[in-house]
This record gives C-alpha cells, structure tokens and sequence, in this order.
C-alpha cells in the first residue's frame, strides 16, 4: 500500500490513515531519509509566527494555549532568529520547500548527495561498512566514516594498507566502497595535481588490473546481497578512448555482480584543460558511481 506521508502527523496516525504498520511508517521516513525532529520544530516556529502576525496583540500565555505549546517555546519562536535550521545535512525536510525533496535522480553536481542517496535507497544505514580506496575520505565530509578503512596507500594511521584484507573473512561485510586513480602514464604521478593527490596508474594495463582485483576482493569481502559502490571514469589515454566504465560493469557482470544502479556525477571543476589543442572528442565531464550487488546465491 502507498504511504502518503504527512509531517503533520505523528507516526501511528500517519499510520492509521495509511492503513499500514507503525513500522511501515517508520521504515518510510528511514528510506526517505526525513528529519521529522527537525520537522516538528520548523512547524512550532511557523504556527508561532502565523499567529503573532494573525493576532499581534495575544498575550503569550493566550498563544501557548491556542498552539498546545509551554510559554518558553512560545517565547523563543517569536524571535526570527530563533528559526530552526537543519543540522544534518542529509535528511530531507517534509516542510520547508527550500531544502532539497525527497527525490533521488541519477544525476547530480554533488558527490555526497549521490553517496548519500546510495545510503538512503540501497544500503540503509548511515555509512558504508567498509571503503578499500579510503585516500584522505573526501567521500565522508558529511557521511560518517566508514568503520573499515584501506588504502594501497595509506596517508595516515588510522587506514590500513590494503594488503591487510587478505585477514579478511568471506562475505563480511554489507557494503563496500571503491574510488581508483584514472590517471595514465609514466610520471603523471609526479606532474599532475590530481595524481599527486589521488595516485596514478604507470600503464593503462596497470589501471585495468587494479580494476579486476578490486571486483574480485569486493566481491569476496561482501555477503549475500551486499552492496559494491564503484566510482569509475573514462578516459583517453595514448591517442586512444578508454571506456573503463564499460570494463568495469562487463567485468563485474563476469564475477557475479548484478548492476542495481548508476548515478552520474557532473564534475563542477575543469580536471584537465586541453587548452591550446584541437578537440578531437568531447571532454569528460562526468564519472559513474556504480551500485553492484551480490547476488543472494552464486
Ligand atoms: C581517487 S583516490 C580515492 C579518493 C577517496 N575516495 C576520497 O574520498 O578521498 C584513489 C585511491 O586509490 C589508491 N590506489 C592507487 N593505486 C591503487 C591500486 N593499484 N589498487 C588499489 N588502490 C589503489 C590510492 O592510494 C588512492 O588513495
């Protein structure tokens, strides 16, 4: 049955009006990702206000009765600056239009909306269990960091090298993330800023390896439909496309992954600047995060 969810409402009349489970309800708002505390303060501040311009000369404790509220809630919401803002980011509000709906698209300018829009429909809870491209954690600015953090690299001490998942037991984890290089050549690392930061492949079958023992070792690490969140660009390399998003999704299909979902993120800042060159393909704008999922049986 369709919930049709009104912030209005505490849960069990939602409930009740919806014709399903105090549970269902619950479930709904977790997967929808609302802010219902946040809700119910933003509706205390609007009826407050709505009143005092209604009725300008109530007295305070006419206005705590009319609105069922104690006269220090009364009293704190008359003050505009008082208004209640949203703390977490991620949740969604059912009341104020401003902030972001509840609606996932594929296509976004912000990385973590898609990290946490992959959160709020396929693995739900607040992080992921483990990222084996860890880096500096870019991806958890606002997403709780994830519990198991590897790197081949490690930039600091409290990410593991990556060698260290080989102790890792089969299938023991619900959700995994991966973020390679895609940087191509010899001494890009060294030259280019993004292959300083993020490290960079010497060969383009160097890159393509990686890509496979990533699959493979996510794949191994995680159970029964658990989840694969792979961030992956194309590229061009040495006078050649290099449709890595391709091999990954064909690669994963090989192991036993079922893509659930892709989301597109648009790159907002110039990575590389062809300046000077004719164009001879469109630039890449764009990378993938990929949602594999492990199949419940292989
Ligand atoms: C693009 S960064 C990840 C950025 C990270 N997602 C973040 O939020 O900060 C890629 C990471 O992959 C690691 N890496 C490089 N070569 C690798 C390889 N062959 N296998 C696995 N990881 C590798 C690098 O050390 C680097 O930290």
């Amino acid at each position: 049955m369709k919930i049709l969810y009104n912030p209005q409402e505490s849960i069990k009349e939602n409930a009740a009006r919806c014709g399903v489970t105090v549970y269902a309800v619950r479930k709904f708002i977790q997967r929808q990702g609302i802010d219902r505390r946040y809700d119910a303060q933003l509706q205390k501040y609007i009826a407050v206000q709505k009143l005092s311009k209604e009725k300008p000369s109530i007295s305070l404790s006419e206005m705590a009765r009319t609105l069922n509220l104690s006269i220090n809630t009364v009293k704190k919401y008359l003050d505009p600056a008082q208004k209640p803002s949203k703390s977490n980011t991620l949740k969604v509000s059912k009341i104020d239009t401003n902030t972001r709906t509840g609606n996932i698209n594929s296509v976004s300018n912000n990385q973590t909306e898609i990290l946490s829009n992959i959160l709020r429909l396929y693995v739900h809870s607040s992080t992921f269990d483990c990222d084996l491209t860890f880096s500096k954690g870019y991806f958890y600015k606002q997403i709780p960091l994830p519990q198991n953090r590897f790197d081949k690299y490690p930039e600091s001490d409290d990410v593991l090298p990556l060698e260290q998942t080989s102790t890792l037991t089969d299938g023991c984890f619900k959700s995994v993330v991966v973020d390679l290089p895609f940087i191509v050549g010899k001494g890009k690392k060294e030259s280019s800023m993004i292959g300083q930061r993020f490290s960079a492949f010497d060969t383009i079958d160097e890159l393509y390896g990686a890509n496979d023992n990533m699959l493979s070792l996510s794949f191994r690490i995680l159970g029964p439909k658990g989840f694969l969140i792979m961030k992956t660009m194309d590229c061009f390399n040495a006078g050649k496309q290099q449709w890595i998003s391709f091999y990954v999704q064909k690669k994963a299909a090989e192991i036993g992954f079922n893509l659930v979902d892709t989301f597109i993120l648009i790159s907002s800042t110039k990575l590389f600047t062809n300046q000077g060159l004719v164009q001879h393909h469109a630039r890449k704008f764009h990378s993938y995060f990929f949602v594999f999922q492990k199949p419940l049986k292989q």
